[in-house]
């Protein structure tokens, strides 16, 4: 039996940070809507919204905070008493409500942003939060710019707000600056250093102006953080936060490598993927990790053939552990006979070798002119080659009555453009532990064309 492991605490910002991503904006009931579908996704904490920023997201935060009751709900606010006020009139009715203030702590934005000097950056970041705690007993603290302060003084600060009363230290990456070992580093030096840190959590936010906000946030995690800010298909500031589903997947695919967990439930991450872009508008990226329309589906041939045979051969995880409906194979120029010849029965059509290398042939030719052969283009083109004159026939003429309907109709009222399905019998039903399929005997029907299914998919 495995060893529980510990908790990381999920905090998810999509409705703060990934909100002030060009295009993202929401109204509050989008925002509303978006929040319980985060709190079936199981995220521990919500950042709703920086109350003071306008009276809409302040609407939002109140709205969020009285109706969503299981997450604590956070908002932001500058280290100021106006913006505190604003964000705890917004958050005060919240079952677990969370004051979360920043300011801050690198010398460029010290001299050029704020104009203040290092020793007012402490006073004002301890005023701040023992104003906050005056008024919550869970108050988070960011230093933003944390990775390119000078490390003396950002223990300086944060032990300032541990004493008055900071329960959280969020460190962020605020411009996407620093690598995995460093921050790593970063992380270690602020446990070894900060009194009274042994009371508080400390949280990653990384930026992914690199690449590395995934990446560096794990990379904390390993050095002590346990709690990770990130969004929803990863959007926000610019390059946008650390992902969400990444960080979760990582975690729960590799539990080898991570002695830590979160309490995502895993199969509602598609689900708040597809709703974050229908709300906003803003398409996900094809080849985005997990939630991406490419993330489960596969084009060539050598890899179609070894996903039908086994799907722990090019997958993971399983796409339904994600919630995604199904495996996808695109039948394109890399396509495999294995596939095509799985795509045509599902059609209606079953065929022997010789038959089926005939609509290989031209399958390919096909291919090679328009990328995606759809299953309209596949009806054509079995109707043509089998026609009464050529020397292949189907084995089984087309057997389903709709699909023969279908057969019959002209081409453009055919099949929508999708990709298909990996049907149930070629998908090993069993699962270890963490959703992966275990390894299945291959279908004896697979075993005499493997190696010509192999070579034809080159
Ligand atoms: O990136 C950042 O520094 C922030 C803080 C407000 C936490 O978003
Ligand atoms: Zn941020």
């Amino acid at each position: 039996m495995t060893a529980e492991r510990a908790r990381i605490t999920v905090f998810d910002t999509t409705l703060r940070d990934g909100e002030q991503s060009p295009g993202c904006s929401m109204n509050q009931q989008e925002k509303l809507r978006l929040a319980q579908q985060l709190e079936r996704l199981g995220v521990d904490v919500i950042e709703a919204g920086f109350p003071i920023a306008s009276d809409g997201d302040f609407e939002s935060v109140r709205a969020i905070a009285s109706t969503v009751r299981r997450p604590v709900i956070a908002g932001l606010c500058r280290a100021c008493r106006p913006d505190i006020e604003r964000a705890w009139e917004a958050l005060q009715h919240a079952a677990r409500p969370r004051i979360h203030v920043f300011l801050a702590t690198s010398d460029i934005h010290l001299q050029y942003k704020l104009r203040i000097t290092r020793d007012q950056c402490v006073k004002q970041a301890k005023e701040a939060v023992a104003f906050a705690k005056s008024m919550c007993e869970d108050v988070e603290f960011s230093p933003e710019d944390a990775t390119r302060t000078d490390p003396e003084f950002l223990c300086r600060v944060l032990e300032a707000v541990v004493e008055a009363g900071a329960t959280t230290l969020n460190i962020p990456d605020t411009v996407g600056y620093t690598m995995p070992s460093e921050f790593a580093a970063l992380i270690a030096t602020i446990r070894e250093r900060v009194k009274g840190i042994e009371n508080v959590t400390i949280s990653a936010h990384c930026h992914n102006d690199l690449g590395m906000a995934v990446a560096n946030a794990l990379a904390a995690v390993e050095a002590g953080a346990r709690q990770v800010e990130c969004t929803i298909n990863g959007i926000g500031e610019r390059a946008g936060n650390a992902s969400l589903e990444e960080i979760v997947m990582a975690l729960r695919v590799r539990p080898d490598r991570y002695r830590y967990d979160t309490g995502v439930v895993s199969e509602q991450i598609f689900a708040a993927s597809q709703m974050l872009s229908e709300i906003t508008g803003v398409p996900v990226q094809p080849n985005k990790a997990i939630t991406g329309r490419n993330a489960f589906a596969h084009e060539a041939g050598i890899h179609q053939d070894g996903v039908l045979k086994n799907p722990l051969t090019y997958e993971i995880m399983t796409p339904k552990s994600v919630g995604v409906p199904d495996s996808k194979l695109v039948l394109g120029k890399h396509s495999g006979r294995h596939a095509l010849g799985l795509r045509c029965e599902q059609l209606g059509y079953q065929f022997d070798r010789r038959a089926l290398d005939d609509i290989y042939r031209r399958f390919v030719r096909l291919a090679d002119k328009i990328k995606h052969v759809e299953d309209h283009h596949l009806l054509e083109l079995i109707r043509d080659t089998h026609k009464p004159s050529t020397s292949a026939t189907p084995l089984i003429e087309p057997i389903s009555t709709p699909t023969a309907a279908v057969a019959n109709l002209p081409v453009a009222a055919q099949e929508p453009v999708k990709p298909f399905a990996v049907p149930s019998a070629h998908v090993p039903p069993a699962t270890n532990a963490f959703g992966v399929p275990l390894p299945v005997a291959s279908e004896s029907r697979h075993e005499q064309t493997q190696q010509e299914d192999y070579l034809w998919g080159v």
